[in-house]
């Protein structure tokens, strides 16, 4: 359990998502974190991918923990409060709220009760306070996970790599986000991210530049490049600015937070 100290402001509350697997969701959400603690922001990481990936990349093993997301979900009627499913890290200002294997069970056995696509959204409310700003690592998968964190988002972030057939995908991908977030909130930002681009391969670049007049403002001006320190990172549990200031890979991610930030995006 974490007890951080009070913030002023309300939380900000940021998602990661793509339908597509391998694109960069997890390596945005650590690098985005890194970003913000460097800068003494308060950052809650959530982790809702069975898979885990964010979990283990941050130390923690999700076969073995005893209080993760999922009892967010399973004692979601019974006046637990979330704050039992906090993690401290042995990073600076990140905490997390980890996986669980069990995730993967929740479509099948939590999939028709009423209200489940609000319940990270009614944690994050009795949360309010402890962080400057969260984070949801969302599953590629459209599902009970997927709906949680586009619901509790305020701004949606969707990495997508710079390959002919991911603009279908995205296309897809931005429908079921406007079906899904239009009944509750007219005001969600929704960025596409361009991630691993690699401006010597001129498919990439033609790409690119595709995606950026096909969805135009919903399309971040800027890209993340293919770096090889991110898999280091990975390997060392820290993010890519822990590891390397200097890189391509986390001036990019510095970019992309400090305009989320400044909503200027
Ligand atoms: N810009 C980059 N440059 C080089 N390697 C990258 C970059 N971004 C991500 N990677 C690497 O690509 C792999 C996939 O990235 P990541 O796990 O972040 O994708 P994901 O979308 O979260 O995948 P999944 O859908 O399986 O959850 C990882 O090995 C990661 O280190
Ligand atoms: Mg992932």
């Amino acid at each position: 359990m974490v007890n951080a100290s009070k913030t002023s402001d309300s939380m900000k509350i940021w998602t990661v998502v793509n339908q597509k697997g391998g694109v960069g969701k997890t390596t945005t959400t650590v690098s985005m974190a890194g970003s913000l603690s460097a800068q003494g922001y308060k950052v809650l990481l959530i982790d809702l991918d069975p898979h885990a990936s964010l979990t283990y990349y941050l130390g923690y093993d999700a076969e073995t923990l005893e209080k993760s997301v999922y009892d967010v979900f399973v004692s979601a009627n019974d006046n637990i409060h979330p704050n039992a499913s906090l993690h401290k890290t042995s990073l600076n200002n990140i905490t997390l709220m980890p996986a669980h294997m069990a995730l993967a069970t929740l479509d099948k056995s939590f999939g028709s009760k009423p209200g489940k696509g609000l319940v990270i959204k009614k944690a994050l409310d009795q949360l309010q306070g402890m962080f400057d700003v969260v984070i949801i690592d969302c599953p590629p998968v459209l599902g009970v996970l997927m709906v949680n964190g586009l619901v509790a988002a305020d701004k949606i972030i969707i990495p997508t790599q710079t390959e002919h057939l991911a603009i279908r995908g995205l296309q897809r991908m931005l429908d079921t986000i406007r079906q899904l977030t239009g009944s509750l909130k007219a005001s969600v930002m929704t960025l596409v991210v361009a991630t691993l681009f690699d401006r010597r391969v001129n498919a990439c670049i033609a790409t690119y530049t595709g995606m950026r007049s096909e969805f135009n403002t919903s399309m971040w001006r800027g890209y993340i490049p293919v770096d090889t320190k991110f898999r280091e990172a990975s390997q060392k549990g820290v993010p890519i600015n822990v590891l390397s200031p200097q890189s391509r890979g986390a001036f990019a991610y510095d970019k992309l937070t400090n305009e989320l930030l400044k909503d200027a995006v």
